[in-house]
């Protein structure tokens, strides 16, 4: 068919299905564009039929040109069909793509917790902040003189026995080695020869100066099984002053006790025992009355008489500073407030024991 012949009306139909053939065949509106320029563009097929139009007569352009404009409009609603087709194609497609499924359960972000051992921590500073204690640390890497000697525990002693140490290989001027601290007990003479060195010009003139201290940390030995861990926590406590006795030692340790473990149903007691920087000394026992460890004696403490060596080693006058000491596992008492049997699992990191303390 030429653009000066007149179509005829079959042929202007099958025009129209062509197009909507070619239409139904573009999958994208990128195709749709293309198949459509075929058609109604500035060459199409309808176009070029209309220009067509300009060499008949009158009567003649008025019924071709009829039947094309209606060729012309169904070519357009077959495109226009066409167009919102894929355009709801691709709407139902970003639809399934963004589907929200509003069943599942929703997204928190995890509420951190502090670890079982920072709750007994501070659960300890607390309480003895509360009676006066100040609270105190110091170095973890310590000298022979701090961890032992100035303890009464110089090299050779036989209690050094009792704490089997980890040594690092630095030497101090004495030519001991450093040591991880074993105890807390190091902050004894640490606290107190700065004190005695801070009130100094007072303690000359005879005015007293109590010391009242906890020093809680990370110590340190050679020990693993369901009850050591070679990382360990202790709190030290210190106290003293003129006249201060054993019996403020019970008085403070069991009024610590009870509001630690939250209960007056408690009973303490002391055990003789051993410790080179205390004389005499005692181990502390707690006995609970109720709950699931009622009627047992359970170990939390050393304690003692602070030995007049060690308060002549602290630049102290061993006549007026008199009183106790203690050191307690912060992980044992932990483990008895919150009723862990197997000390590792403070340190395994296992995210479902822990969060039962968050
Ligand atoms: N330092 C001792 C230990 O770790 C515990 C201890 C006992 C501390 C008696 C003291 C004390 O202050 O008086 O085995």
């Amino acid at each position: 068919m030429s653009a000066s012949e007149a179509p005829s009306a079959s042929e202007l139909d099958t025009l129209v299905a062509r197009a909507a053939a070619a239409f139904a065949q573009a999958g994208t509106p990128a195709d749709l564009e293309n198949a459509k320029a075929q058609y109604l563009g500035k060459t199409g097929h309808l176009t070029t039929l209309m220009k067509g139009l300009a060499a008949l007569s009158v009567e003649e352009k008025k019924a071709r040109g009829a039947a094309i404009n209606q060729a012309k409009q169904a070519v357009e609603a077959a495109l226009n069909a066409r167009r919102q087709a894929l355009a709801d194609a691709e709407l139902a497609r970003q639809l399934q793509a963004e589907a929200l499924d509003v069943t599942l359960p929703g997204r928190q972000r995890g509420a951190g917790g502090l670890h079982p051992v920072s709750l007994a921590w501070e659960r300890i500073e607390q309480i003895f902040g509360s009676m006066g204690f100040d609270v105190a640390d110091g170095p973890e890497i310590e000298s022979d003189w701090f961890n032992f000697t100035a303890l009464g525990n110089p090299p050779n002693h036989p209690a050094r026995s009792m704490q089997d140490t980890f040594y690092v290989d630095m030497q101090d001027a004495d030519g001991q080695p450093y040591c991880l601290r074993t105890h807390t007990s190091p902050m004894q003479i640490r606290y107190a020869t700065a004190h005695a060195k801070r009130h100094a010009a007072e303690l000359t003139a005879g005015r007293m100066r109590e010391i009242r201290v906890i020093a809680p940390g990370r110590t340190y030995r050679v020990d693993n099984d369901a009850t050591h861990s070679p990382m360990f926590h202790q709190v030290e406590g210190l106290w003293l002053g003129e006249n201060v006795s054993f019996k403020d030692l019970k008085a403070v340790y069991l009024d610590f006790c009870k509001t630690f473990f939250e209960t007056d149903d408690l009973a303490l007691r002391f055990r003789p025992s051993y410790f080179p920087f205390t004389e005499p000394s005692a181990e502390i026992d707690i006995q609970f009355q109720s709950g699931p460890l009622a009627g047992k004696w359970l170990e939390v403490s050393g304690s003692g008489q602070v030995h007049p060596q060690v308060v002549r080693n602290m630049g102290l006058d061993p006549e007026r500073f008199i009183g106790f000491a203690f050191g307690s596992g912060i992980d044992r008492l932990a483990m008895l407030r919150y009723g862990v049997s197997d000390l590792r699992q403070f340190f395994d990191g296992d995210v479902r024991f822990l969060q039962q303390f968050a």
